[in-house]
């Protein structure tokens, strides 16, 4: 109907258009550099697949430097993974807020602690940051040790052959998770049993990533056409009837029980009673809850996974560890592990923050500016910015690591070897106004199951270091998941 050059030059005006309103983010160009990509689009066309964001972001960053500037469509972004202006960014008051990409996570997970904005944010995360605390986080230490007793037995059924163990990983984490956050176990909930859970919370993470990347998927129209929305919407639903239950449960616990006060900074415990003392509403405590156990399981099960499946790459490094434990157990089998005992797991603590950082287990955390931001390098940035925080490449960063940086080798956190990394070189929780809030829990959870786990079996696999494949997702996956060996220690 109109010709090719009509079409050209409406483009070509509204780009101007985009051109002559966003001005003062076009002058970032000046400061940083970065792919401009074509008008209009910018870049997006290269981070529509969840594939392929981990592997541009490290072509971009080879290319222009650790921070750099481009356009996801209309939208100015930074990718930052350089320690210091990351310091700038996360101990920023003006970026406390996440990026729209978490968009999707409100949908995903509920409006809880992960995504939700200021002011609202900082009062629910001081509201229930007693629920980590140190005292709570010792109460916790007899439930990693029964589950990690229960998860040796398990395991004794699936010795001697090579096997996936993600689901039996998550299971594990997830009924550590629901008793230390939610106050019940969930072994004979038939959701549970059968798998269906765990299913459910799986295709909700992919989903919500999906939507991260491929924005138009937030509409529940096209996600109709794309044929993602019904068992999205399902595993929505399942997931919140099955986390209703537990504060329920716990709300009828509660009523029959009035003199209660044992555990009061058990993190449903807090929360139903800001919603009694009318502080969080009922959809307050559903969403934080769910985001709790959604934050606490996946990120323990993923990083339990991959630090055995490297050691399993890495058999000297495992026999260190093993020795180190040797030391603190001299007998296999069930042990209870005490919080002075991970204090004397040296090397162990070594190798799981080794692990983080090759395999950093949330890869890509985001944030917008809400006021202008001045960083020590001179450059404002703008409000209204997104930042992605590229903790990934940070972690394998030649330049900060040295030429292996690519490469698993615990003594990257030998104290001398640290000496001259910057603080933020190595950030796996985040640091600085909004770290994760379980990060002393996720550590010690982990040294409990490591050590038992090491001091009882040997895990060995035939998959190469070097095939591993990375994908970007809210906690990071592989295309191929490494199967492990078990083989009974004495
Ligand atoms: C190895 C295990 C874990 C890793 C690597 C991890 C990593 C992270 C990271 C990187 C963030 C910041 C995300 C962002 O800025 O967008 C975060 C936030 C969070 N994590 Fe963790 N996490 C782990 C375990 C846990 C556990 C065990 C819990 C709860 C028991 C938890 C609950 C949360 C919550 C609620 C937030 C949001 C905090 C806020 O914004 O106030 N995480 N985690
Ligand atoms: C490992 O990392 C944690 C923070 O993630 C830190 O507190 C600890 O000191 C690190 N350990 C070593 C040996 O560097």
């Amino acid at each position: 109907m109109f010709s090719l050059s009509f079409w050209i030059t409406i483009l070509l005006c509204l780009w101007i258009y985009l051109l002559w309103t966003r001005r003062k983010f076009y002058l970032l160009t000046l400061k940083f550099p970065g792919p401009f990509g074509y008008p209009i689009i910018g870049m997006a066309h290269k981070l529509l697949h969840r594939e392929d964001v981990l592997s541009e972001f490290g072509y971009y960053i080879k290319q222009y430097g650790p921070t750099l500037f481009s356009w996801l469509g209309p939208i100015p972004f930074l990718i930052v993974s350089d320690p210091q202006l990351t310091q700038d960014i996360l101990t920023s008051p003006h970026c406390v807020n996440k990026g729209l990409i978490y968009k999707a996570v409100d949908d995903g997970a509920g409006k809880g602690l992960f995504s939700q904005s200021d002011p609202t944010w900082s009062i629910h995360r001081k509201l229930l940051n007693p629920a980590f605390g140190h005292k709570v986080l010792l109460s916790f230490l007899p439930v990693f040790n029964s589950e990690t007793a229960a998860l040796l037995n398990v395991l004794k059924g699936m010795e001697n052959e090579e096997k996936d163990f993600t689901q039996v990983l998550q299971s594990f984490t997830l009924r550590i998770a629901t008793q230390t956050t939610m106050g019940s176990d969930v072994k004979d909930e038939e959701c549970f049993k059968n798998n269906i859970l765990l299913q459910r919370y799986q295709c909700v993470q992919e989903t919500m990533t999906d939507m991260c990347f491929s924005p138009w998927l937030n509409n529940r129209i096209l996600r109709i056409i794309f044929g993602k929305e019904e068992s999205y919407s399902r595993a929505k639903l399942e997931i919140r009837a099955f986390i209703k239950k537990l504060i329920v449960r716990k709300l009828n616990e509660d009523s029959a029980n009035t003199a209660l006060p044992k555990d009061k900074n058990i993190f449903l415990n807090l929360a139903t009673d800001l919603l009694k003392r009318g502080i969080f509403s009922w959809k307050n405590v559903e969403d934080e809850s769910n985001v709790i156990v959604f934050g606490a399981f996946e990120t323990t099960a993923n990083t339990l996974y991959y630090s055995l499946m490297l050691l399993a790459m890495f058999p000297d490094y495992q026999e260190k560890a093993f020795e180190e434990i040797k030391t603190i157990f001299p007998n296999p089998g069930d042990f209870e592990v005490s919080y002075a005992d991970t204090k004397q797991m040296i090397y162990m603590d070594m190798i799981l923050n080794e692990s983080m950082r090759v395999m950093s287990p949330v890869p890509l955390v985001s944030r917008q500016t809400s006021q202008d931001l001045k960083l020590s390098n001179g450059v404002t940035i703008p409000k209204g910015i997104q930042i992605a925080l590229d903790i990934f490449h940070m972690h394998r960063s030649k330049s900060i690591w040295g030429p292996e940086a690519e490469t698993f080798n615990p003594d990257n956190f030998l104290p001398t070897n640290l000496e001259d990394k910057h603080p933020y070189a190595y950030i796996p929780f985040t640091k600085g106004i909004r770290n994760c809030i379980g990060w002393r829990y996720a550590l010690i959870s982990a040294k409990v199951t490591l050590a038992k786990l090491l001091r009882n079996f040997k895990f060995t696999t035939s998959f190469p270091f070097e095939d591993l494949v990375f994908v970007e997702d809210i906690t990071i996956k592989l295309e191929k998941a490494p199967l492990l060996k078990l083989q009974r220690r004495n």
